[in-house]
């Protein structure tokens, strides 16, 4: 493998813990060293961080690897541990969600309220027809409703499929059918930019046609627009939701029930059901977000900016600090409305001390410039987050400085959908922060970083694989109804003792991990995973398009941009900027404007091996400007040429 980041600094600076910090930190040194009896330390965790309605007898169930079973025999209701438990402890007046709309609506919900409602749904799921076991799909924007909803199925044992609002209807129709989920619960619309934007119309076309599993949609009023209305299927939430009883016994389920489903893109175009289940996830979650995010509850305001549609948002709004009695702020918006210092004003308003976000909309900050956070109050920040794509150190240090004031301490987070918590990232109160790198696994686990062979690479600066070494407590259990393509896809690259997490990495002097970028056909763009075979065969589903090649090319904002060469069938129209803009908005049609791509070029070929391979780097070359790479494995070593001659003149 070669080194995507030729620019890491050979000096940089490193920043300790305060003794203030140290003093008060939830995360301490001696958790490494506790943290060599595996099993024990786990075990320990989940008595901490978990109340279980029935204790567990085995913490690891290792038999039949790679499907991992954890703290077996263990009964507890997630819902009652994120909710009900608070209230019982006396904390039911503890803020639990300050929630700001876009538009400047706000709602704040005490444990107490979030108890009431997250009953109240499950009833109302129940008077629908939910059973334990049934899937629920979610396909709703950032709104307290959508926190109820998965409470309320994790408090039936109903597995949620969270579906991202900006996916399309045909995304929808592909994950519902996945799951088979028998009911959506959605949103009329929300509000992006200003403006009410419909959500409902996504729904009506996933679900039609007579194979939708689906019986009955659960649709909240958000926006007031017109909707289309099925007498039969369609509910709104305030008829069912508002009128259900506001108590509800929530059983006991087993540690290893299914408590999501969550798809992410793989390398090929079919997403991954990646499903999670209940006691170890809650575990895991619940413990990184005490000792790397140091939520103190009670005292601290904490803020995730991830939406929910997102696996951050699964574990770091709803799961993981709700599960310890953390106040949050949900925001619904986008952070440019109604202007740019819109996060900031959130900031001083709440006085929120944890922000929790991605590289990218800090380099969005960046570009916008120190003066807007410089107008607000930011000095009730104590802990600043990165997560989703590798932040570069100079992000980092602006962040540091201009939104942690020269003083937080930023914890630099490397995880994944499948790996459900936090793994690799420093702990605030122990580790000297090295800007740009997410330095060591958390106590509790291991990783290495292997060569092609498969051989733990130890020396400073070689480039390898980021594999994990022990099972985890919130590791994925599988893919949903896929366990072949589970094992293919995690344990076999480098045979069945690690899971294989499709990262390059490597370490430096000081023996911090440097996270590098994925090193299979996924991109990461604006720090969510896209497929390249994913858009590649929404392209080629256009009348136009005989062939397409996407890669992922350096973006200075959102890390990576889609970028995609076309061959048009020979019956097709070169319109130049039309056609281009018409398979754009194709792509996001089929998929979502979030794989819109930023670029497509019509080409007359492809550049191929022998075997048929489309030779991606080559294309990441030109989409990169940089010299062609070596092109001596093409079957046809005219053909870059005839890419970039056509490209230059302009077609
Ligand atoms: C990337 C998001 C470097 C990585 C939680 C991983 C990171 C993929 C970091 C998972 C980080 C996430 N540094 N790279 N701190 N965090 N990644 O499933 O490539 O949406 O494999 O989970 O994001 O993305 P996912």
């Amino acid at each position: 493998m070669t080194d995507p980041t030729p620019s890491t600094p050979t000096q940089s600076r490193t920043f300790s813990p305060t003794p203030e910090f140290t003093a008060q930190a939830n995360g301490e040194a001696p958790l490494y060293d506790q943290a060599t009896d595996h099993e024990a330390f786990w075990a320990e965790q989940a008595h901490r961080y978990v109340t279980w309605d029935k204790d567990f007898d085995t913490t690891l169930d290792w038999s039949n690897a790679p499907f991992a079973k954890w703290f077996v025999g263990g009964q507890l209701n997630v819902a009652r541990n994120c909710v009900d438990r608070h209230v019982e402890a006396g904390n039911g007046d503890r803020v639990a969600i300050h929630f700001e709309g876009e538009g400047g609506d706000t709602r704040t919900i005490t444990y107490a309220e979030l108890l009431r409602e997250v009953c109240r749904t499950a009833n109302a799921l129940e008077s629908l027809g939910v059973r334990k076991g049934d899937r629920v799909a979610i396909y709703m924007p950032m709104i307290p409703e959508t926190v109820f909803t998965m409470l309320a199925c994790a408090r039936i044992g109903a597995p949620h499929s969270v579906v991202f609002g900006g996916f399309s209807a045909d995304a929808l129709r592909t994950r519902i059918a996945d799951a088979q989920a028998r009911v959506v619960v959605t949103t009329d619309g929300q509000f992006r930019r200003g403006k009410p934007a419909p959500l409902k119309p996504a729904v009506d076309e996933a679900v039609s046609g007579g194979d939708s599993p689906v019986e009955k949609v659960l649709v909240v009023k958000r926006t007031e627009g017109e909707v289309a209305w099925d007498d039969a299927r369609d509910v709104w939430w305030h008829d069912v939701v508002d009128s259900a009883s506001d108590q509800h016994e929530a059983q006991p389920h087993d540690s290893e029930h299914p408590l999501f489903i969550l798809y992410t893109s793989g390398t090929t175009g079919k997403p991954k059901g990646i499903f999670h289940t209940s006691g170890g996830y809650l575990a895991q979650t619940a413990y990184t977000n005490a000792v790397v995010h140091d939520v103190h509850p009670g005292t601290d305001v904490y803020w995730c900016t991830a939406d929910v549609g997102w696996v951050t948002g699964h574990s770091y709004i709803v799961y993981g600090p709700l599960a310890n009695g953390a106040t949050q702020v949900l925001y619904e918006g986008t952070p440019d409305t109604p202007h740019q210092g819109r996060w900031w004003e959130i900031v001083q308003k709440y006085g929120v001390s944890i922000l929790y976000t991605a590289p990218t909309a800090i380099r969005t900050f960046m570009k916008w410039g120190e003066d807007i956070p410089a107008k607000y109050d930011l000095s009730s920040l104590r802990l600043l987050g990165s997560v989703g794509e590798p932040i570069n150190p100079e992000a980092w240090l602006w962040y540091r400085k201009n939104i942690g004031g020269d003083r937080a301490p930023i914890v630099d987070t490397w995880w994944q959908t499948e790996t459900g918590a936090i793994m690799i990232s420093p702990l605030p109160g122990v580790t000297d922060l090295e800007p740009g790198s997410a330095q060591r696994p958390i106590p509790g686990i291991s990783a290495e970083i292997l060569d092609d062979e498969g051989k733990p690479l130890h020396d400073p600066e070689a480039v390898g694989y980021l594999v994990l070494t022990k099972p985890w407590p919130s590791m994925l259990r599988g893919i949903w109804g896929d366990q072949e393509r589970y094992k293919e896809t995690y344990w076999s690259r480098f045979g069945d003792k690690y899971y294989f997490a499709g990262d390059g990495a490597k370490y430096d002097a000081n023996g911090n991990i440097w996270l590098l970028g994925r090193v299979d056909d996924v991109m990461n763009v604006s720090g969510h995973r896209l497929s390249t075979a994913e858009i590649e065969s929404a392209l080629v589903s256009h009348p136009s398009v005989a062939e397409a090649a996407v890669v992922g090319a350096t973006d200075e904002t959102t890390g990576q941009a889609v970028c995609a060469f076309v061959i048009l069938r020979s019956d097709a129209r070169d319109e130049g900027e039309a056609t281009v803009q018409e398979l754009r908005n194709h792509v996001a049609k089929e998929i979502g404007p979030i794989a819109k791509p930023r670029q497509i070029m019509v080409v007359a070929e492809l550049p191929k091996t022998r075997s048929g391979k489309i030779m991606r780097r080559l294309l990441r070359d030109v989409a990169e400007n940089r010299e062609v790479g070596d092109v001596t494995t093409l079957a046809d070593s005219t053909v870059m040429d005839l890419i970039k001659s056509g490209l230059s003149s302009g077609s």
